[in-house]
């Protein structure tokens, strides 16, 4: 990479000129590299507040003007006008697919969406009440140990295989977590239909009874995915890419990223959100969840809102709003009493000093638990479907980082403040 032009940082008593890079968008960066060989000084930027950890072709966000771009096309186009398996070639390949292109790579993955048949008994060994994210946990990390004829990571084809793989059948291992959790016997894919379809159908059709899917559920399933495919180096896909930074396989690199995801800070916000909503019940108790916010000596926060890059309406929510009021409408629960406590909740806290001054608005998980709720899935299922929308983008950060020649094992550094060199106490003197 050209560097645009140098910065000179002066430590101590030594300069070094640093190249500054400029990339397609956003702000330019400063290339550190060198600073501990020829300064002997480290940086320090817990959670990475200025710190880019590589560089990507993937997703751009504009967090101030409230921007999200996946390979160039804005996230409202590819919401109204794309499905999710083309979103998913998108964000793999770097271009929209033409008509063959996106024949093919929809029946690789339709004919990939079975799993290897022991891995039902994978399920099994769990107990039926764990959380189907502990589940997935599990199941994800156990890919690698039934597909060895993809975890090469230096073979173009078996990367290619493992993609494939991973992408077909999160849907089948998320909707056999919960088919797990509930009793019911696992529903095996149906590949006359697509993607999403199949996904409702694996989860909700019980082998008694003929299903049929509702096409404006699947279309709000479909565009949740969308929305959730791919947001640049978040918490979970700097994960996953840290992980694969070992030369770790793509199974065992993915699973650490549905870890991560887990978290109420991350994709578990979805879960608490909706939880927070239904615990605040009815419209006039608000105001005291809002005071409670806002409330330095309170650790409570309102979840849903916020986020480390956007400090403007997260274009996500503005989608997720109306996909909500779609699938609310089709059941004929426009009244609902939980989106009337959203509703009033964001509509006071955006008028609210707090929440302005420190910029926070309604992220995606903000109104995504309410609507995947409306689709009928329980709480206890919301991170997995973002896991499951997510995967491709965490492969195809997988991807383009083992792709790079650039790429090394990720090894932060510290700043230690622990003890200096003491000697070993024997026990009696303790
Ligand atoms: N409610 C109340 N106050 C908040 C909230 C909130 N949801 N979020 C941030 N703040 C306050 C925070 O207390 C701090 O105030 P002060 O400056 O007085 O100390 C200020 O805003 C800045 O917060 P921060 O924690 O330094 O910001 P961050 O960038 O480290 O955290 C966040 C981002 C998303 C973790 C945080 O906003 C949060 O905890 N939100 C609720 C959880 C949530 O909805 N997470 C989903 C994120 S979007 C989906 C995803 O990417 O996974």
């Amino acid at each position: 990479m050209k560097a645009k032009d140098y910065c000179t940082l002066t430590c101590g008593d030594k300069s070094i000129k640093l190249p500054v890079y400029e990339g397609t968008e956003g702000p330019d960066v400063i290339d550190i590299t060198k600073l501990y060989r020829e300064t002997g000084f480290f940086t320090y930027d817990p959670g990475y507040m200025s710190t880019g950890s590589c560089h990507s072709e993937i997703t751009f966000i504009d967090g101030d003007k409230g921007i999200l771009r996946y390979r160039g096309y804005p996230i409202e186009q590819l919401a109204e006008h794309s499905d999710y398996l083309e979103v998913c070639y998108l964000l793999l390949e770097g271009e929209l697919p033409n008509e063959e292109q996106k024949k093919n790579f929809k029946d690789t993955i339709t004919h990939h969406t079975l799993l290897h048949e022991q891995m039902a008994k994978t399920y099994t060994g769990l107990q039926r009440d764990s959380h189907p994210m502990a589940i997935m946990v599990t199941i994800v990390g156990a890919l690698s140990a039934f597909y060895h004829d993809s975890t090469d990571i230096d073979d173009e084809e078996q990367r290619t295989k493992a993609i494939d793989r991973m992408i077909a059948k999160m849907p089948t291992m998320a909707a056999a977590a919960y088919k797990y959790s509930i009793g019911q016997p696992f529903v095996y894919p149906d590949n006359n239909l697509d993607y999403v379809s199949n996904f409702l159908r694996m989860c909700f059709a019980v082998p008694t009874e003929k299903y049929v899917v509702n096409p404006v559920f699947a279309k709000a399933l479909d565009t949740i995915m969308i929305l959730h495919a791919d947001h640049e180096q978040n918490a979970s896909t700097s994960t996953v890419r840290l992980a694969g930074s070992s030369e770790a396989n793509p199974f065992a690199c993915i699973s650490s990223g549905v870890t991560s995801l887990w978290g109420p800070a991350h994709g578990g916000a979805n879960e608490a959100c909706l939880r927070m909503l239904e615990e605040i019940g009815t419209v006039d108790r608000v105001p005291e969840y809002v005071k409670r916010a806002r409330d330095p000596n309170d650790k409570y926060r309102l979840m849903g809102f916020g986020h480390r890059v956007y400090k403007n309406y997260d274009p996500r929510a503005r989608i997720m709003q109306k996909t909500c009021h779609a699938v609310l409408h089709e059941l004929d629960h426009d009244d609902d009493p939980i989106l009337k406590v959203a509703l009033e909740l964001e509509r006071i806290a955006l008028q609210d000093d707090y929440f302005i001054e420190r910029k926070l608005y309604p992220n995606v998980d903000y109104y995504s638990g309410i609507t995947m709720r409306a689709l009928g899935f329980p709480s206890s299922m919301f991170t997995v479907l973002f896991s499951v929308a997510r995967t491709v983008g965490w492969i195809a950060q997988w991807k383009e980082m083992i792709e790079d020649p650039r790429q090394r094992i990720a090894r932060p550094r510290q700043l230690y403040v622990g003890k200096t060199e003491r000697d070993f106490i024997p026990l009696d003197k303790r």
